[in-house]
């Protein structure tokens, strides 16, 4: 299987960046085959809004990388979107990309409603992993209905996994700290270390279930 990772941090070595690496890791010892985009690492522009992609079956932006990438969007089995959660959604690089992908359906408005008809076939599962800081999940919720609508009129009949929300995070490198490192990391942020113990366990679940969600991909 042929797994496909897009990463919306600025942050290389961000928590997005270490559970979606776990996630892959899963994905290789599995058999995938693995990819990562660094979203900031490619030029997309924002849609333009002008909707000739309804007529012509494609995007009417040529002079950047959405082409390209789109190719091996389609050839991969599966995607794993992965992104900080800045203001309750997604991060911007993450929204410019999703959008351009309206080239990829038509849409035909009726009085009963959108009709969307799919140019490519594409069954595809995806994974999305969310970093917050928020303790809870709550702020990361908008974003996952947002994501689940799109992948919903991107693709057809895909498969959903279980998103990974991992929750209470701000510096790099902190969810796959040590005891001893998170501990000097929750003095620096003022966190009460009598829950030191509680988030070092919720951070070690999360990653396993990453890799776990990884193994479950290379085999779909
Ligand atoms: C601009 C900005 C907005 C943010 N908004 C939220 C938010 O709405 N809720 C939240 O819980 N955390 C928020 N955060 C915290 C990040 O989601 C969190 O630190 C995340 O783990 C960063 O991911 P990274 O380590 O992959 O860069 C925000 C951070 C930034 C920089």
């Amino acid at each position: 299987m042929k797994v496909l990772a897009l990463v919306a941090t600025q942050r290389k070595s961000g928590n997005s960046d270490i559970l979606t690496d776990i996630a892959l890791q899963g994905v290789k010892d599995g058999g995938g085959i693995i990819e990562k985009i660094y979203l900031k690492d490619i030029f997309i522009k924002p849609c333009k809004g002008c909707l000739r992609c309804n007529i012509l079956g494609y995007c009417s932006i040529k002079d950047d990388d959405f082409n390209k990438f789109k190719d091996k969007f389609l050839k991969s089995d599966a995607i794993i979107l992965s992104s900080p959660v800045y203001y309750h959604y997604i991060t911007g690089q993450m929204k410019v990309l999703i959008d351009r992908f309206r080239s990829t359906f038509y849409v035909k408005i009726t009085p009963e409603g959108l009709e969307h008809t799919f140019i490519y076939e594409k069954g595809k599962t995806f994974l999305f992993i969310l970093t917050l800081g928020h303790p809870e999940i709550t702020d990361a919720l908008p974003a996952i209905e947002s994501l689940k609508l799109w992948v919903k009129t991107t693709c057809k009949n895909p498969v959903i996994l279980k998103p990974i929300i991992a929750t209470f995070l701000a510096l790099p490198n902190q969810i796959n700290a040590s005891k001893e490192k998170l501990e000097k990391i929750f003095t620096k942020m003022k966190i009460p270390l009598d829950i030191l113990d509680e988030k070092y366990d919720l951070y070690q679940n999360l990653l396993d279930n990453a890799y776990r969600s990884g193994r479950i991909l290379a085999n779909k």
